[in-house]
């Protein structure tokens, strides 16, 4: 693989300092380099510095001219849910007319039909449709990403769910605590099922598990009885909580060391104190509560108090149906009142961090991955001022194209 000069870039920005996840006044700082290049080596960044400074190269190097371009470490997406068939569009339509996302689902609609969808997709069809979701990630600056389960809740379905987000590049989370299917009398006898027929052997194909704590899909018992059991298999813990309602999912996130929270939209002061104090990650996902017409998460709150906050897409058929960070980042700096240097950290560093890759992922610095979002824009911060814009003009993957507008 020959060396790829990244060349004459307006500018290079990356979030400063070495840490993560980054809080408080280390959330705000990025270092920007202007007319600037980045040199990769095969799979890692060899180099990054001013034109004026870039060395003679020997040998064989393939140029990318980055002129009108601002380069971003590759974006990390820690936060969807990508293996699905069928679609929500009727759904979408009754919700437009007013009906509500959690009538649907207590009705046997939302998640438990993308469940019916799902499972006679079959393992084929449905790493056909996690591989094309993953390119849609990628068009949007993606390389980084993580992907869940949870539209199956049958061994099968979950298990090829997992493989097929190994395959198409991301990480997967075992999300066996989505829903109640309807072969199951209840969510204690279907956990029963779960922790005893699939855990074992989606611990293996897995890097995570998540829970759906809320009224209507599990209670904080149950969702720690689950949690315990990921625990104890070796997997990383995540939980989606305070979507709808404060069930008890952050003291629960810390009680057990998870590594993040996700949603939030219904989190109080005493919930933002307890996540600042602790070293769990807030997921803040803007796109669903804007899909859903509900209230924003409180990020700026969780910023000022010191919580470790990242940002995400919740990609999925029912409450998100878009794989777009840049989208994320114009909602965080519209609604969620974060500064174009905070979401960047939310979409870089932090989210690395929750999915573990920290030491090479997000940022642009030698001995990084070689992953490069490339903004047709003259400024780094049209990410979030160019809204639903056509702003990522290429994406650089493990040192090679792998993207081009
Ligand atoms: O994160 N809240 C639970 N799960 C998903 C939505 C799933 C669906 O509606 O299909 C979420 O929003
Ligand atoms: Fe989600």
């Amino acid at each position: 693989m020959p060396r790829l000069l990244v060349r004459d870039l307006a500018q290079v920005v990356s979030p400063a300092g070495t840490s993560a996840p980054l809080r408080g006044d280390a959330l705000r700082q990025v270092t920007v380099l202007e007319d600037a290049f980045v040199l990769c080596d095969g799979a890692s960044i060899e180099a990054v510095g001013r034109m004026a400074e870039l060395p003679p190269l020997a040998g064989d190097v393939e140029e990318l001219d980055g002129s009108g371009l601002c380069a971003l470490a590759g974006l990390v997406d820690c936060h969807t849910h990508p293996a699905w068939g069928g679609d929500r569009v009727e759904e979408f339509a009754l919700r437009a007319r007013g009906a509500s996302y959690e009538e649907l689902h207590a009705a046997g609609g939302g998640i438990l039909s993308t469940v019916t969808a799902t499972r006679a997709l079959g393992e084929a069809g449905l790493g056909t449709r996690v591989a094309e979701h993953a390119a849609w990630m990628l068009a949007h600056g993606t390389t980084t990403w993580e992907g869940k389960s949870g539209y199956g809740l049958d061994r099968e379905t979950e298990l090829a769910s997992l493989r097929a987000v190994r395959a198409a590049g991301g990480s997967p989370t075992w999300l066996g605590a989505h829903a109640v299917p309807p072969e199951h009398a209840d969510a204690d006898a279907y956990l029963d099922f779960a922790l005893a027929e699939v855990l074992p052997e989606a611990a293996q194909l897995a890097d995570a598990a998540d829970v759906f704590l809320e009224r209507g899909a599990f209670d904080a018992a149950q969702a720690r009885r689950y949690l315990q059991a990921c625990r104890d298999s070796g997997l990383v813990l995540r939980l989606h909580g305070d979507q709808f309602t404060e069930s008890g999912a952050i003291p629960l996130a810390i009680e057990l060391g998870a590594r993040s929270v996700d949603h939030l939209e219904a989190t109080g002061p005493a919930g933002i104190a307890a996540l600042a104090g602790s070293d769990v990650v807030g997921v803040l996902l803007p796109a669903s509560a804007l899909f859903l017409d509900r209230p924003m998460p409180p990020a700026r709150a969780l910023a000022d108090a010191g919580a470790a906050i990242a940002l995400a897409t919740d990609f999925n058929p029912g409450s998100a149906f878009t794989t777009s960070l840049p989208l994320v980042a114009s909602l965080a700096c519209t609604q969620l009142h974060l500064g174009p240097e905070e979401a960047l950290a939310a979409l870089t560093v932090n989210p690395a961090h929750v999915l573990g890759c920290a030491r090479d992922r997000g940022r642009i610095a030698p001995g990084f991955q070689a992953d490069l979002t490339l903004l047709d824009a003259p400024d780094w911060r049209y990410l979030a001022y160019h809204l639903a814009g056509d702003v990522v003009a290429a994406v650089v993957r493990r040192g090679s194209l792998g993207f081009r507008r």
